[in-house]
């Protein structure tokens, strides 16, 4: 047996995807599953690998003393409840983005986990992926110079073709275009701009088409953000459009720019002329069985060994880019008056 037992809550599309890169994890293995629906200990056993209680009671689980992790990966309005249930029970979290659909539930998270002295995981995975540790590596060597102007946009059709869809299009789970998927942009976004922000501005619109009509929000959204070191950004996020996944990154620096897989940079002395190619694996799909979970978890995994926060995802730091973006929905209900996440 590895070190850590996990028990993930919810059994959706998400939840197989970190199954697979909890089992793959040097130190952690899936325990136990709990769902609303009855399920089978010995079928889920067969089909993960190891040995699996199937739960349909949430206080059972937590109650279990061989549970040192919860994985949550429920319908975003149920992430508030669970979360600092499993906080209370003193386990260890990975939560699936949206953290919560307000600031206060994100704020309440957090503070449980403080409170009951556990660590978190926030499903921000982009930020593990080939495509922004190299584009952070390139950052923080220097390569692109003191950057005062990026962008990180995220296009992504959710339309009836998509799982979620039967619950995204509800204000209560979906949110608004980044709380339900833009969120990853936004994040990158802090990832290589840092998430110091002085104030966003931000405005919402919706598709014409019949496809996206059942939305009770704004599937598009456009937030130009203020950063306190006085560059400026802006994150799109679009959830209604016809087109490839597309989650679009340029950089603009005193040493160069860097365009998703092209860049220049004066210091490398390439030819400005013409963009120079960086082989790195892209985020270019929206299948969670694509998604960079695995390293992500190992590096919290990792961090639990050394009893410290992991890095990039924990609850505080991702709690920021929660307040960046809640401040982003509220300027758009305010129809684009610049807020303070300092304000909120
Ligand atoms: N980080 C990412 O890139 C990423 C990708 C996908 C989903 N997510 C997040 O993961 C969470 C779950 O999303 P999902 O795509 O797994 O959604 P899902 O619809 O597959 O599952 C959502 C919830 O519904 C339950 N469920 C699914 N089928 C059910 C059924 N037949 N009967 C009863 N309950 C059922 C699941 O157990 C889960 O609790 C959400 O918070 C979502 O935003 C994140």
């Amino acid at each position: 047996m590895k070190k850590y037992n996990v028990g993930i809550i919810g059994y959706g599309w998400a939840a197989t995807a970190h199954i697979d890169a909890i089992n793959a994890s040097k130190q952690a293995q899936v325990t136990a599953i709990y769902s609303s629906r009855p399920l089978d200990s010995a079928e889920l056993s067969a089909k993960h690998g190891g040995t699996i209680t199937a739960y349909q009671n949430l206080d059972a689980m937590l109650a279990d003393p061989s549970i040192h992790i919860v994985d949550i990966t429920s319908y975003p309005s149920q992430h508030r409840d669970q979360a600092i249930a499993a906080a209370n029970a003193k386990k260890h979290i990975i939560l699936e983005k949206p953290m919560a659909n307000s600031l206060q539930e994100v704020r309440d998270i957090t503070a449980a986990a403080k409170a009951n002295g556990v660590h978190g995981c926030v499903c921000f995975e982009c930020r593990f992926s080939g495509q922004f540790i190299t584009t952070k590596a390139m950052i923080d060597e220097g390569l692109l110079g003191s950057i005062h102007y990026g962008e990180v946009d995220y296009y992504h059709g959710i339309g009836p073709w998509y799982g979620q869809f039967r619950w995204n299009t509800g204000k209560k789970d979906g949110g608004s275009a980044l709380l339900t998927a833009g969120c990853h942009a936004m994040d990158a976004l802090l990832l290589c701009m840092g998430n110091d922000v002085e104030s966003v501005s931000s405005f919402s619109s919706k598709s014409k088409s019949e496809i996206f009509a059942p939305y009770e929000y704004d599937t598009s959204s456009v937030t130009i953000i203020k950063f306190k070191n006085g560059s400026v950004g802006k994150c799109a996020a679009i959830v209604d459009c016809l087109q490839p996944y597309y989650f679009h990154t340029h950089l603009v620096g005193s040493q160069g720019s860097l365009l998703d897989n092209k860049f220049h940079s004066n210091k490398l002395q390439t030819n400005k002329a013409a963009w120079s190619d960086l082989s790195m694996k892209m985020l270019d799909s929206g299948d969670v069985s694509d998604h960079p979970y695995q390293t992500q978890f190992q590096e919290f995994f990792d961090a639990l060994d050394e009893n410290r926060d992991m890095k990039w995802t924990s609850f505080p730091e991702s709690l920021k880019s929660f307040e960046v973006i809640f401040a982003a929905d509220r300027s758009a209900e305010l129809g684009g008056q610049p807020v303070r996440p300092s304000d909120l």
